[in-house]
């Protein structure tokens, strides 16, 4: 579907689960609250939806959370997406991923992105609060013995700067390209003093690497990807707050309790629940929403968006 900006919107991030295992300092604390399991989507829902989703002629489903992996009937909901679509991608923490990935695999599971801050266990650690990278880098192994396509997510902050070396080389041995994410200003636990540019980043890259731009996407997001000539490998920067991407935004998020967010960072949602059972209905309600998505995002405006985790990573 076209929307008032001229951008096609075939791209749609539906999360399945709000709650997630980790603590990430960019996304939430101890202290999160997340949704009563009677307030998802059930499979009955999620069905129709996607049925939906597909008769709207969107091309491309990437199931977030939250944790995906946490929620007990994704392989379920895998078999759903294999129907409608053949294939679907998945942004995930990586941590129970070993477990599942042949089912999913089995069930349209294609494309796999595994979010990785550090390869130190104590970084690791104080990042996402859990001492859980034997595990992360257990599921990022295996999906990629696999032959899935991977690739790795880095949210860059000051904490984990002076790793970007290792994490290139590291991504670089395994074959799979690495993205660099700026960090947002999303959420509570926010802290502007994290933050580093991909001007920043990238000159450091540069003191070792030539970067050569290229057109080929990697995937169907914002990300605009260099080959790095050194170690013939790739590597993307999604640059929200430096290099705003709005206009070429060809994305909607659902949350996991079907509420639709035309724009992370945008005052504005609606709720999809109230007529899931009525298909025609429910295809009014997101094309309404695909009409308010705004032209840009309002980060710098807002004080204070909702959190990652609940609108669909
Ligand atoms: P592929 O390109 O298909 O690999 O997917 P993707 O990059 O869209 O998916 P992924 O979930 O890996 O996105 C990585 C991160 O990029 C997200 O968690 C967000 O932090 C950020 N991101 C993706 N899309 C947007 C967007 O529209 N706006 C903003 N501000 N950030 C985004
Ligand atoms: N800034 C940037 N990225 C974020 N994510 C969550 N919160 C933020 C934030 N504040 C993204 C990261 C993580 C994915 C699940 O969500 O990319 O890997
Ligand atoms: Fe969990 Fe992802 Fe949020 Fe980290 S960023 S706490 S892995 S939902």
């Amino acid at each position: 579907m076209i929307d008032k900006f001229k951008r096609n919107i075939n791209y749609v991030r539906l999360s399945v689960t709000d709650k997630c295992n980790f603590r990430c300092n960019y996304c939430m604390d101890e202290n999160a609250e997340f949704l009563p399991n009677d307030e998802l989507l059930n499979l009955r829902q999620l069905e129709t939806l996607i049925k939906v989703l597909k008769e709207m002629k969107i091309k491309h489903i990437r199931i977030t959370g939250g944790e995906p992996t946490l929620r007990p009937d994704i392989v379920e909901i895998a078999k759903m997406l294999k129907k409608y679509f053949g294939n679907f991608s998945m942004t995930t923490n990586g941590s129970l991923l070993s477990f599942l990935l042949k089912d999913l695999k089995e069930n349209g599971l294609t494309n796999i992105n595994i979010s990785l801050d550090s390869l130190n266990r104590e970084t690791f650690r104080k990042i996402t609060k859990r001492d859980d990278l034997k595990n992360v880098l257990e599921g990022l192994e295996k999906a990629v013995s696999l032959g899935m396509n991977v690739k790795i997510n880095t949210v860059v902050q000051k904490i984990n700067f002076n790793e970007i070396f290792d994490l290139i080389e590291f991504a670089s041995k395994i074959e799979v390209p690495i993205r660099f994410i700026e960090l947002m200003p999303v959420g509570n636990s926010y802290k502007e003093e994290n933050f580093v540019s991909e001007d920043n980043l990238k000159s450091k890259i540069k003191e070792k690497y030539t970067l050569i731009p290229i057109t080929k996407k990697l995937g169907f997001g914002p990300s605009r990807y260099f080959l790095i000539k050194e170690l013939n490998s790739y590597i993307g920067f999604i640059s929200a707050m430096t290099h705003n991407f709005c206009y070429s935004c060809n994305k909607i998020r659902i949350s996991a309790n079907g509420l639709i967010y035309p724009c992370l960072a945008f005052d504005y949602h609606i709720s999809l629940k109230d007529v899931i059972h009525d298909e025609e209905k429910l295809k009014e309600r997101i094309k309404f929403a695909i009409n308010k998505k705004p032209e840009k995002h309002y980060f710098n405006e807002i004080e204070k968006t909702i959190p990652m985790h609940k609108m669909g990573g």
